[in-house]
């Protein structure tokens, strides 16, 4: 059935033709696009194209794979813009430094369509959440501009405790270092990206390894929006790189999505770790638990799109089933029927949900989680389930899962479902317990009793429980964390702000003088910091 699944080149509409391969040789250090003239990085697209004879690897660009020398040179670039916080950028009124950021998200939204269509390319992404992770993120960054705002109103007062008048705001914490994932390359690297820059940090940005080119539209906007050396981007393998970058020690915070171990590693080679802030979105294998009374239709609406939008390659993917013995059956029949309606295809056709796999490799992974599980007992259970062409893996689902499979503990970031039948709850209540990741479960069940009880049971376990409610990141405004190796740190709108921020106080005893030179700085607006202006 999947023969014929990738395109002949004129069976893509022209619309999304891209008319040549993208040669990405600019990089961006301290406000000057530098041409590479050394190697470059081919970018290889998912969607495989059918030349006639058969599959062919499409290569749809390339983009510089730079060394240490470039890094550390963007790296200089940043700590030179910060200037020990005394920089244009970080001692730049706020008023200023939204208005950068608000010339850049107009700027930005001009490039809709190109950045729309070489996520598709890249990660194969199908265009309706192409599109949604656009504007997804300029929603996130006008949000931004607004808690900003209402931050520097909440601040813009005096304290009076014991005698000592204050004034408490946030200021940058240095030099950043963002790094997305290449399931959201925009959207997460931006959700750390902007909140850093608004804050006064200045940052060195390193695109996630697929979902590259899309930032090429953007190079130009970068330089024109905002001073030289607040923002850095370079490309290149991580250990050149990135390596180079920490050991240095002047990473003040290190912005991060993307594995534990990977994190862990790059965290290490700082010098000084009490002077490093992370802030890390990481692994996960949320579970999804159906008790015995739940409303099956709902549970495999929510459990479909939890499990396989984008392929399951979400980090707030439901990655293991768990379904009471007594209804497992009926889950089964209308899960698989519910699997084998998701329309596959070319990320840009309509209605299509399951496109090709931008990770070189995944559909030979995912192909040993399924025969790893066979061998200790499991079956796929729904037709075609498990088929790969190329990049191109039809989703499989696996029944029942036991504790002897890879697939039981590890995170498969790919279009695999595990189901466990449980007879006791306790039985799922310790898979979440002992598990390495803790970010978030969904419980599907109507008796208030039971799923108040289990909300206690497991509100230590996760960063977030939905009940009847697939997991996702969303609304952006809540706070969006894990426990144990899923993340460090919480992100938010608001708590992002805060991420990229150290508070300062300004305080004084609370004398007839002192009183006096404050109200003076605040009357005179003396200070960019002391004041109690409200910012409209
Ligand atoms: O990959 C992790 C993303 O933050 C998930 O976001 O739940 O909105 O798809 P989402």
């Amino acid at each position: 059935m999947l023969e014929n699944v990738f395109p002949t080149t004129a069976e893509i509409p022209s619309q999304w033709q891209l008319n040549g391969t993208i040669e990405q040789r600019e990089y961006l250090v301290n406000g000057e696009l530098k041409l590479w003239a050394g190697p470059m990085n081919d970018v290889v697209s998912p969607v495989t194209l059918n030349n006639g004879n058969g599959n062919e690897k499409n290569i749809i660009g390339s983009t510089p794979l730079l060394t240490e020398k470039e890094s550390l040179e963007a790296l200089d670039a940043a700590v030179l813009a910060y200037n020990n916080g005394t920089g244009e950028w970080p001692t730049m009124s706020i008023t200023n430094r939204i208005a950068h950021v608000e010339q850049f998200l107009f700027e930005m939204k001009k490039q809709r369509t190109d950045v729309v269509k070489l996520l598709m390319w890249e990660i194969g992404k199908n265009l309706p959440d192409s599109e949604k992770e656009f504007d997804r993120t300029c929603i996130y960054i006008e949000d931004t501009i607004k808690e900003l705002k209402s931050l520097d109103h909440r601040n813009s007062k005096f304290e009076n405790e014991e005698n000592i008048i204050a004034q408490i705001r946030r200021v940058p914490m240095g030099v950043a270092l963002c790094m997305g994932p290449y399931n959201y390359p925009l959207n997460e690297t931006f959700t750390t990206l902007i909140p850093a820059l608004i804050m006064g940090n200045t940052v060195v940005f390193k695109p996630a390894k697929y979902g590259v080119l899309f930032i090429k539209p953007l190079l130009n906007v970068f330089k024109k929006c905002f001073p030289k050396g607040v923002i850095n981007i370079i490309y290149g393998k991580g250990r050149e790189t990135v390596g180079a970058l920490m050991e240095t020690g002047k990473i003040d915070v290190f912005a991060f999505i993307g594995t534990n171990k990977g994190a862990s590693d790059i965290k290490k080679l700082h010098p000084k770790p009490h002077r490093l802030r992370s802030v890390l979105g990481l692994d996960a294998k949320n579970p999804a638990i159906i008790l015995p009374d739940a409303d099956i239709d709902l549970a495999v609406t929510e459990v479909l799109a939890g499990s396989l939008s984008f392929n399951g390659q979400r980090c707030t993917a439901l990655k293991i089933i768990f379904v009471h013995e007594n209804m497992s059956g009926s889950f089964i029949q209308k899960f698989t029927a519910a699997v084998a309606k998701l329309k596959i295809g070319m990320p840009w056709e309509k209605d299509v949900k399951i496109t090709p796999l931008p990770e070189p490799g995944k559909t030979a992974f995912l192909a040993g989680l399924v025969n790893d599980a066979k061998q200790f007992g499991a079956a796929v259970v729904n037709e075609n389930g498990g088929a790969v062409n190329d990049t191109f893996f039809y989703p499989a689902v696996l029944y029942p899962v036991n504790e002897k499979m890879r697939i039981y503990t590890e995170e498969q970031f790919g279009p695999v479902v595990p189901i466990v039948p449980y007879k006791n709850i306790d039985e799922v209540i310790n898979y979440v317990v002992q598990s390495d990741f803790g970010q978030q479960l969904s419980i599907f069940g109507k008796d208030p009793k039971t799923i108040g009880h289990l909300i206690d049971e497991l509100a230590n376990q996760v960063g977030r429980i939905n009940i009847n409610t697939q997991c996702q990141r969303g609304p952006d405004v809540y706070p969006f964390n894990g426990r144990k190796n899923s993340a460090e740190g919480t992100l938010s709108v608001a708590d992002a702000l805060r991420a990229f921020s150290i508070r300062v106080l300004i305080a004084t005893k609370e004398t007839t003088a002192n009183k006096e030179i404050v109200q003076t700085i605040v009357r005179e607006h003396q200070s960019n910091y002391l004041r109690l202006d409200y910012i409209f």
